[in-house]
């Protein structure tokens, strides 16, 4: 968890920060620029998107991670960014972070192109990514302090930010202790209130829950909705779990193999698989599937390993007429459960996969 804008990992990129952290302590026109209230001025240009994204695409060689992309996420909002691993939901994210180049298409994020206009997008937006890691030796005000240096806030922002940000990650005392007898949640925790030290406009969150226990995790989300609600602050938020998307998002984009296959509010997704559905555990999933297809009120049958969900528009009527099918087709049904629609059944009949296969 934790790469931090500061500390980019690409080639090159970390110099690059650091030179314009340098450059902007060099002069007062350039430190006034960092700070908060400055840094929310954005062009007229910038109109009410937070990000916007038109066939973004990035190869590795022959390999399509992210294939042409479109995303518009207004100013306000959570996005949800849902997909299994390895759909390109962190190739994305960092794009959008200007860590890591395009190879097609543009975006912008706080009204700046990320290519042309990389520090005016790294001042305006906080990152708390997947892959780097925490200094265990620093305390957690320690990093809260360097990481506010970076962005050319003075003693006192600092000082204010840190009142602030305490009672917003809820550590405590703990913040003052050193990072490496942190558990898991509070490393994220400490790493989101790194991410927020200056105020951005726009929050990237990737996979910020990914092997969290319960309780960390719905820490996690209080702050992200108190985040969106108290500061007004866009978050743009990569989740592997349904539920996160669901609970979370007032928007989702669902992305596999790098290509977004459905966008909208999670209710939207969900009604767009039928008001209800019915899920069957058979043997024998061939003959079942033909049986349920023929059922009155079924509008789509989905196979998965030994498991057939099936849409249907209106539930309780079409559980007794499911299982008679199945009785008469002589498949043996070891459950037969009626439930409303999740995002998972949206990914399963865009994808023919179930996203959280193999999850522990
Ligand atoms: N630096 C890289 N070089 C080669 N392949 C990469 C690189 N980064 C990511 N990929 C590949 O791109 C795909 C998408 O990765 P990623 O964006 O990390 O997915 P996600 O975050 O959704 O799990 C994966 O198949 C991954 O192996
Ligand atoms: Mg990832």
């Amino acid at each position: 968890m934790a790469a931090r804008l500061v500390e980019p990992v690409d080639v090159g990129e970390r110099a690059g920060a650091v030179a314009t952290v340098e450059r902007r302590r060099g002069g007062p026109a350039v430190a006034e620029r960092a700070r908060p209230a400055a840094v929310r001025a954005a062009p007229e240009t910038a109109q009410d998107l937070a990000i916007e994204a038109v066939g973004l695409e990035r190869r590795f060689g022959e390999f399509v991670a992210v294939d042409r992309v479109d995303l518009v996420v207004r100013r306000g909002e959570i996005y949800g960014f849902l997909g299994p691993n390895g759909a390109g939901k962190s190739t994305t994210t960092r794009m959008l972070c200007t860590l890591t180049a395009p190879t097609g298409g543009r975006a912008t994020v706080a009204g700046y192109d990320v290519v042309k206009d990389p520090d005016a997008v790294r001042l305006r937006i906080g990152a708390a990514l997947q892959s780097a890691a925490l200094d265990n030796q620093q305390t957690g005000t320690e990093l809260l302090r360097q990481q506010g240096r970076y962005y050319g806030l003075t003693k006192q922002e600092i000082d204010a930010r840190l009142e602030e940000l305490r009672s917003l990650v809820d550590l405590g005392d703990a913040l003052d202790d050193r990072i490496k007898g942190y558990s898991g949640g509070m490393k994220r925790r400490i790493d989101l209130a790194a991410a927020l030290i200056h105020n951005p406009e726009v929050l990237f969150l990737d996979e910020p829950t990914t092997g969290l226990d319960p309780v960390s995790r719905g820490k996690v989300w209080d702050e992200v909705r108190r985040l969106n609600r108290e500061l007004g602050t866009t978050i743009f938020l990569t989740t592997q779990y349904l539920e996160e998307a669901d609970e979370l998002a007032d928007r989702v984009g669902i992305i596999d193999r790098g290509k977004i296959v459905a966008e909208g509010t999670p209710e939207e997704l969900k009604r767009s698989v039928g008001s209800d559905v019915v899920l069957v555990r058979v043997d024998d999933v061939d003959a079942a599937r033909r049986a349920v297809e023929a059922v009155p009120g079924v509008d789509g049958v989905e196979v998965h390993h030994d498991e057939l969900t099936a849409s249907v528009a209106e539930g309780p009527a079409a559980v007794s007429p499911t299982a008679v099918a199945l009785a008469a087709a002589g498949v043996r049904v070891q459950s037969l459960t009626l439930r409303a629609p999740t995002l998972d059944d949206v990914f399963l009949t865009l994808t023919g996969n179930r996203l959280q296969e193999g999850e522990d």
